[in-house]
């Protein structure tokens, strides 16, 4: 993504009056029932300067990627050997037959320590303007310096990981064949962060924008003008359907206190990186692709159903209150953005922790 166009994405959305105004044509009329609160208060600087905003979705890229590189991030993004036990791998917890997330609360890493936040995909993920739910890692690679190091979750040392791939002759020699300087830390997020980079899940809705008005049923396609009518198209936009900007979990109505449990350090959000008092709940907007398959929602994993998501997104972000046949056609929408995996993306059968499956995997 050119950042011109991150800009132009992140800027879009800084108020709902604003941006409703700016992607629907209308003024702040009743059917925004969030509009009502928010009246009286400046118009958003930003959103007025933007005069065209960028598309609010498009089919998904095809990835630029160095199949070589791709390959062996595979087989590293599957070793346990990058943890401290040799129990974990990137795919423990971002498993590709749990659409690269995974059906825990929050994570659980080595020996058992519960983390404290839930894991968002990472199908899709080079698509994003940051990394992690408060944006702290600018790109995949300094993204995956995070976990391996992470005492709750993988627990090792960098130095040992990268003496432990050294010492792997396949994986030694592969990486020389690629890197001139080897197996170094740098390589080996660079080859992990290449693998990620082409997990892009083309779906029947990248289909029905690229023209083919069959590829969404019906009922798919209601749901698609109604996510675009209501306004979750001003937050979830962009070629990943999210992942372009931070906004308030509770923009418009008080999510936590609906939710009723204590706040813990991670519903911070954002303002755990900043410390700025305006970004307290912020969060980076998900990517809303193959959200079918990552249950259970939001960054405190509390929501179990997609259709409790989106009536929970209805209130707090858009002080909506969705009928249920709304819900059921924005459901079925979401469904449609369930994508298919790149054939290389699986190890081979029997490849789990071998490196020299990363030589001949098809791609
Ligand atoms: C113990 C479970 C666990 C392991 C192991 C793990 N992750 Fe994660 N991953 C998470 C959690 C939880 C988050 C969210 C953390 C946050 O946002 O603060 C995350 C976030 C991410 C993200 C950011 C996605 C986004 O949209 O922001 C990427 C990419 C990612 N992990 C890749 C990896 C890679 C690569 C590895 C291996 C080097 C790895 N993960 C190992 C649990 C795990
Ligand atoms: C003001 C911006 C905004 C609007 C409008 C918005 N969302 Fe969200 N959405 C977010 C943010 C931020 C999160 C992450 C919140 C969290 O995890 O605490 C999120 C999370 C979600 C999730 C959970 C995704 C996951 O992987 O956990 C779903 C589903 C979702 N939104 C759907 C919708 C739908 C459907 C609408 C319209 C009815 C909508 N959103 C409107 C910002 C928005």
């Amino acid at each position: 993504m050119t950042s011109a166009r991150r800009l132009a994405v992140s800027g879009v959305f800084l108020g709902l009056a604003g941006s409703a105004a700016l992607l629907l044509g209308e003024g702040c009329t009743g059917m925004f029932a969030g509009c009502e609160e928010k009246k009286g208060e400046a118009p958003p600087p930003v959103a007025e300067k933007i005069s065209a905003p960028s598309a609010p979705v498009e089919p998904l890229p095809t990835p630029q990627v160095d199949m070589r590189k791709v390959l062996l991030g595979r087989a590293l993004f599957h070793d346990k050997r990058l943890s401290g036990d040799g129990t974990i791998s990137c795919a423990s917890c971002h498993s590709l037959d749990t659409g690269g997330a995974e059906h825990r609360k929050t994570s659980i890493g080595i020996q058992g320590q519960v983390g404290p936040i839930n894991a968002p995909t990472v199908l899709n993920s080079g698509l994003n303007f940051k990394q992690f739910w408060d944006g702290r890692a600018d790109s995949l690679e300094e993204q995956a310096l995070g976990p391996v190091a992470n005492p709750i979750e993988m627990g090792a040392s960098w130095d040992k990981v990268v003496e432990t791939i050294r010492g792997i002759e396949n994986y030694r020699k592969q990486f020389e064949a690629i890197y001139p300087d080897g197996v170094t830390q740098a390589n080996i997020v660079n080859a992990i962060a290449e693998y990620e980079r082409s997990l892009v899940t083309p779906s029947r809705f990248d289909e029905y924008l690229s023209g083919n008005q069959h590829a969404l049923s019906e009922e798919e396609q209601k749901g698609w003008e109604i996510f675009q009518k209501v306004g979750c198209i001003s937050c979830h936009r962009g070629p990943n359907i999210g992942g372009g900007m931070f906004q308030k979990m509770g923009l418009v109505r008080n999510y936590f206190e609906m939710r009723g449990t204590p706040l813990t350090e991670a519903d911070n959000g954002r303002y755990n990186v900043t410390k700025n008092e305006n970004d307290r709940h912020f969060f980076k907007v998900p990517s809303l692709r193959n959200v079918e398959l990552t249950a259970p929602y939001f960054h405190d994993g509390s929501q179990e159903k997609l259709e409790d998501a989106v009536r929970i997104m209805g209130l707090v972000q858009l002080g909506k209150e969705l009928k249920e046949e709304e819900i059921k056609a924005i459901v079925a929408f979401l469904k449609s953005l369930t994508g298919k995996l790149p054939p290389h993306a699986r190890l081979p059968e029997g490849g789990e922790n071998d490196p020299s499956q990363t030589v001949g995997g098809t791609s």
